[in-house]
């Protein structure tokens, strides 16, 4: 079963090693594993889209080795239809684009679904929900950034909360069960708020690996979002 189908049922959590050292990914990946982590969250930047610049499909393709767990490549880059064979090629499990820089996000989206790999689509801070919603039934996931992408340890948005909830309602009318992952400022003290509000796939980033131990870390966070699953949403 993918990461997108536990996640119907489940909560997910998704590391991401934007935070960890870069020199040392292995290790850092083995570390969020132990601790239970579900999914491997990687961060593709292109200094156009977003101002950082990361990592491309060699270093996707070295993780893939090592990683036992899927793959979940957020692809924050202009021109996304042009790589994104590429990194079904290099092991992506799972894949998300953002919507500010497709005008044809409806084809894009099969395209990744007919490598294989399941679909997913991002939307910025200022970025409306409604922008989803002719793909609603398309997408196998909806990415919501609760902070502007390009780095980490940035501060979570509240507005992002609400957002959630929307984008939940929007998948619900259209009768996709697919999940939602929220990326950006998650950590321990504010993980249960964005499960109850209906995030389904949790990416963290400094929470997890600027700490002394993030195979605790890890489980720390898993413990405090299943905590959000029985509140009411
Ligand atoms: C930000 C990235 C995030 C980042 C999150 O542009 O998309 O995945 O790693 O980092 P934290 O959890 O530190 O906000
Ligand atoms: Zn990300």
């Amino acid at each position: 079963m993918s990461g997108v189908e536990r996640a119907v049922e489940g909560v997910l959590i998704a590391p991401s090693i934007l935070s960890a050292d870069f020199a040392a990914l292995g290790d850092a990946i083995a570390a969020a594993e132990r601790g239970g982590a579900d999914l491997i969250h990687v961060d593709v930047m292109d200094g156009h889209f977003v101002p950082n610049i990361t990592i491309g499909p060699p270093v996707v393709k070295s993780i893939r080795r090592v990683a036992k767990v899927p793959l979940d490549v957020h692809l924050m880059i202009e021109e996304p239809d042009r790589y994104i064979e590429a990194f079904a090629e290099a092991g992506a499990a799972m894949m998300s684009v953002h919507v500010e820089v497709l005008p044809h996000l409806h084809r894009t989206i099969h395209a990744i679904k007919a490598l294989g790999v399941r679909a997913g689509a991002v939307l910025n801070p200022s970025t409306p929900v409604v922008a989803l919603e002719e793909v609603a039934g398309d997408v196998d996931f909806v990415l919501v950034m609760s902070v502007n992408p390009g780095f980490g340890g940035q501060t979570f948005i509240p507005r992002s909360e609400p957002k959630v909830r929307a984008v939940r309602a929007l998948l619900d009318a259209a009768g996709n069960r697919a999940p939602i992952e929220i990326d950006g400022g998650i950590d321990a003290h504010n993980v249960a708020r964005v499960v109850a509000c209906g995030a389904r796939i949790i990416v963290a980033g400094s929470a997890v690996f600027h700490t002394a131990d993030p195979e605790r870390a890890t489980r720390d966070l898993k413990a405090a979002a299943l905590s959000g699953v029985a509140s009411p949403a």
